[in-house]
């Protein structure tokens, strides 16, 4: 299958991550996380010693001169860089990254600067890019488009056992609030709110593993081939 895009769009923990990466190697093309684009840029933020929350007319300014974009490594694989250097994930999970990325991803200057930057990576190939509002805004024309969630409990559940981006001393409870939270301000923001585009296959991954999470989208591709 060439040139196609596959959107995988749904909430914090709900098994998209794994399964939009096992469905790009499975149908030989390039996985595009979104979300590392925005906690990246949330990094930038902190790291240039501005706090978005509290100073969110700072981060527009930031935006003019920066540079984020995924490109193909020689083992064909994509990989992210900020400001011509390679993105470490132990840099963009951090707690203090979790804590603001939402709030970053809720300024319309940020989402519309993200927007021409993800639109870019059409011309990379077969894509499946996952996000918030890949079905809805980035690719309204995706050849297939799907929602994944979950039950908020057992969201919380492989977040915990996730761990690195959540403080140590966090136990199930404050780790569901933290998500619930990041859900709250993902869906209520003016601009891209996270919810399923009118023709996505919104699936439950509920008591799914990932292999079954991803033989539920390849069903659902080879049915339409
Ligand atoms: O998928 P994730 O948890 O790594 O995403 C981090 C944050 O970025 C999350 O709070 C929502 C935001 N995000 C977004 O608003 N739009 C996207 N397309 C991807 C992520």
């Amino acid at each position: 299958m060439n040139g196609i895009q596959i959107a995988i769009d749904g909430p914090a923990a709900s098994g998209k991550s794994t399964a939009a990466r096992l469905l790009a190697q499975r149908l030989g093309g390039l996985y595009v996380n979104t979300g590392d684009m925005y906690r990246t840029l949330s990094r930038g933020i902190l790291d240039a010693g501005v706090d978005p929350v509290a100073q969110p007319e700072k981060v527009a300014p930031l935006l003019e001169t920066w540079d984020l974009r995924y490109r193909r490594m020689d083992d064909g694989s994509l990989q992210l860089f900020f400001n011509g250097k390679a993105v470490r994930q132990e840099d963009i999970r951090a707690p203090e990254v979790a804590d603001v990325v939402s709030h970053v991803a809720k300024l319309p200057e940020v989402r519309q600067w993200m927007l021409e930057r993800q639109r870019e990576c059409k011309s990379l190939g077969t894509i499946v890019m996952e996000g918030r509002d890949i079905g809805t805004v980035i690719l309204p024309d995706a050849t297939f488009k799907f929602f994944l969630t979950a039950s908020p409990e057992e969201r919380a559940r492989r977040r915990f056992l996730q761990k690195g981006e959540i403080p140590s001393q966090a136990n199930l409870a404050t780790v569901a609030a933290q998500i619930a939270e990041r859900d709250r301000i993902d869906s209520s923001r003016a601009v891209a709110p996270l919810k399923p585009a009118p023709d996505a296959r919104v699936i439950s991954t509920d008591g799914m593993n990932q292999e079954q999470v991803l033989d539920c989208l390849l069903a659902i591709i080879q049915e339409a081939n």
